[in-house]
């Protein structure tokens, strides 16, 4: 028997203001798209906008329904319609916001265990790390260089053979 250690490092910034340029830029697309967000059952407005490979940006808001389980998170529209505007493309980064119209902003939240998975799918299939950039509407920034980091042990399409 052995013990081992699953660790990872990231980056955190006391403002979204100590990002690099294009960095800052594209936490305050995600911060500006939750506006688009359709959840009038949580009132959680959340917000994600991706720098492709190619330089493109899309974006992505959750989209809520009546039958709450045909909701759809932000990140999983986002990674949708990359995968069809752009087929094939990677992801350089993704930043990733909410409003909380009930509550405060003031801190970052992370993705679903869902989203998770899809994240680290999408990243594996195109061959590249995405970089995820957390950040509430103010506050604290983390930035984290490998969407498989917050996934440990994933399962993956290489344990399907
Ligand atoms: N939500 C996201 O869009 N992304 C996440 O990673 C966490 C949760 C959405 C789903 C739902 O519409 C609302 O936030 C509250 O859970």
């Amino acid at each position: 028997m052995s013990k081992e250690q699953y660790n990872f490092t990231f980056e955190l910034y006391d403002s979204s203001d100590d990002l690099t340029q294009q960095d800052s830029w594209l936490l305050s697309e995600a911060r500006s798209v939750t506006q688009f967000a359709y959840a009038p059952y949580s009132n959680f407005n959340v917000g994600a906008a991706a720098r492709l490979v190619n330089g493109e940006i899309v974006t992505g808001t959750n989209q809520e329904n009546a039958s709450y389980p045909a909701g759809l998170c932000a990140e999983r529209v986002l990674l949708s319609a990359a995968s069809s505007l752009y087929p094939g493309i990677a992801i350089e980064t993704m930043a990733i916001s909410y409003n909380n119209l009930q509550g405060k902003s003031d801190k970052p939240v992370s993705p679903c265990g869902i989203c998770r998975q899809t994240l680290t799918e999408f990243q594996q299939r195109t061959q590249h790390p995405i970089r995820i950039i957390l950040g509430g509407i103010e506050g604290p920034v983390q930035l984290i260089e490998n969407a498989e980091h917050l996934l440990p042990f994933c399962f993956g399409s290489n344990d399907l053979t």
